[in-house]
């Protein structure tokens, strides 16, 4: 058996990591790992158990109850991509919800939640090659990843992308709520003190707004090809 990869792919909410990252796995026949589904799933939990809302945020209590949070990824046959399983049930539509996106900044600031969730992000990639999306991937989850890539966009763009898709999926929504959600998870994500949003050094910044979705694949794929990093090994 040749040996595993993993690709680290960080930044910002709506930069197109998740596009990427799913276009990858399928050209390169890897797993690929939807890391901010986990804490979605993770603050879905807490919405549910009323153990935050607009005015407490009962932490304590989620940390002792996180013993209890089973998340797991299952194939959709329909998709042909995992989908998001908390304690047996599929939440993957639940978690894409405003109510969701308004509080994971700040279940994703609780270290213990950070610890779990890292530890888990681990396991599932042990033995396998993986493409893995979220925001400390490169800089603490895989800091050996073969290849790190560190997206960005504007914030109006990354908006109106969450927009659209939200509409497209015939979800309620506003503009000005969906940017103000944006600027504000941007401020927690890179100012929050465990494991902020950061690019490390050895990541290679793709700037989204200058190129479109088959110039970043086929940029990223001559990456891959640098790397020596090849597919069919999942
Ligand atoms: O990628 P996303 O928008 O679904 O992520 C939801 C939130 O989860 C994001 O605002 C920050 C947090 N997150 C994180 O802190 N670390 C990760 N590896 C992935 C997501």
């Amino acid at each position: 058996m040749g040996k595993n990869h993993i690709i680290a792919i960080d930044g910002y909410s709506s930069t197109g990591k998740s596009t990427l990252a799913k276009k990858l796995a399928n050209e390169l026949n890897f797993i690929y790992i939807d890391t901010g589904a986990m804490y979605r799933a993770v603050t879905y939990y807490a919405l549910k158990n009323h153990l935050i809302s607009d005015r407490h945020f009962d932490k304590d209590e989620l940390i002792r109850l996180l013993d209890d949070i089973v998340i797991e990824f299952k194939k959709n046959p329909e998709t042909g991509h995992a989908d998001v399983y908390l304690n047996g049930k599929n939440i993957e539509k639940d978690i894409r919800q405003m109510e969701v996106s308004n509080f994971v900044s700040h279940i994703a600031e609780v270290p213990e939640v950070r610890k779990k969730l890292v530890a888990e992000q681990r396991k599932i990639a042990q033995n396998k090659s993986v493409v893995m999306d979220g925001r400390d991937i490169g800089s603490v989850v895989f800091p050996n990843a073969d290849l790190k890539l560190f997206m960005t966009a504007s914030p109006e763009i990354r908006a109106q992308r969450r927009f659209d898709e939200m509409k497209r999926k015939g979800m309620e929504v506003n503009f000005d709520e969906v940017f103000q959600n944006v600027k504000k998870r941007d401020k927690i994500d890179t100012e929050r003190e465990d494991s902020p949003l950061i690019k490390t050094d050895d990541a290679i910044e793709i700037d989204n707004d200058s190129l479109n979705e088959q110039e970043v694949f086929d940029w990223v794929m001559k990456q891959v090809r640098k790397k020596n990093i090849i597919s069919g090994q999942s």
